[in-house]
């Protein structure tokens, strides 16, 4: 585990491809599994897929992996396992993820993304809890992320590093995504900063400018996905409609339990998608 002093991203002359490369070393190393195929960040709600996907090679708490910080929040597990699926491909599941909204730096948010890649991993899953703009949507539904909107006003990409993002989310992943669930919508998700839920008004503000979906975490990840020549799938689990759109005021107890509510059905289709990639 790294203090803040001694994190070696925070270092001004630190190199986060060297330190991701040493943390792909790490895991390795500690998991006896010498690639991966294919990553995966499970956020709130989608914690289930892990036991669902294969059979697990190994478990490590990611504080044992160069550059990984500890879980800020309860419902978000500081692991890093290593999964067979059953046609013989190897996962990783990141279920140690830094949020942008906690304060150090866009380096540490795309680390475990970036280290998913020195992994050799091709493509990267991407998942999250987030409030539906949609009125149509219901609370407990997952829907595919088609692009995003990235208002934290930052980005992963150092210097003057021009990659393009267009089909960032991988058209050919979200229909193989709909081969297993036809019913899957989508829709753009429109990244804010947070911790802070969004006002009513900023929803309106996403809506008008071509989001469906608000969240804290995924655009960051995926444009560092981008840069290090990932595919990318993004799946959002709608805990709640979004302020302002429901009636009631919005808590993080009840984005946990529309979570935990949903668990055993989005786990169940996200491993039978894993499995089709
Ligand atoms: N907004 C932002 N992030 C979220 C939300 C939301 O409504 N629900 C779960 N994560």
């Amino acid at each position: 585990m790294q203090d803040t002093l001694t994190h070696p991203l925070d270092a001004p002359d630190a190199k986060p491809f060297e330190v991701a490369a040493q943390a792909a070393e790490d895991i390795a190393r500690l998991t006896g599994v010498d690639h991966h195929d294919i990553a995966l960040t499970l956020g709130s709600g989608w914690g289930k897929a892990a036991e669902l996907i294969g059979e697990t090679v190994a478990t490590i708490p990611a504080t044992e992996v160069t550059g990984f910080s500890k879980p800020a929040l309860e419902g978000h597990v500081g692991t890093l396992r290593s999964i067979r699926t059953a046609s013989g491909k190897n996962v990783l599941v990141i279920g140690a993820r830094t949020h942008y909204y906690e304060g150090h730096g866009v380096r540490r948010v795309v680390h475990s993304v970036r280290t998913a890649a020195a992994t050799g991993a091709k493509i990267m899953v991407l998942t999250n809890g987030a409030g539906g703009v949609r009125e149509t949507w219901k609370p407990g539904q997952p829907v595919l992320i088609s692009d995003h909107i990235n208002l934290t006003a930052d980005s992963p990409l150092e210097g003057a590093t021009f990659i393009d993002l267009t089909d960032l989310y991988a058209k050919r992943l979200r229909d193989i995504a709909r081969s297993i669930d036809p019913t899957l919508d989508e829709g753009v998700y429109t990244q804010f900063r947070g911790p802070h839920y969004e006002t009513p008004a900023e929803v309106q503000m996403a809506k008008t400018i071509g989001g469906h979906i608000v969240g804290m975490s995924t655009a960051l990840e995926a444009i560092a996905a981008r840069e290090a020549g990932m595919e990318i799938l993004g799946f959002s689990l709608i805990t709640n409609l979004a302020a302002g759109i429901q009636k009631t005021p919005l808590s993080h107890a009840e984005v946990i339990e529309a979570g935990q509510q949903a668990e055993p059905v989005i786990s169940a289709l996200l491993a039978r998608v894993i499995e089709a990639l």
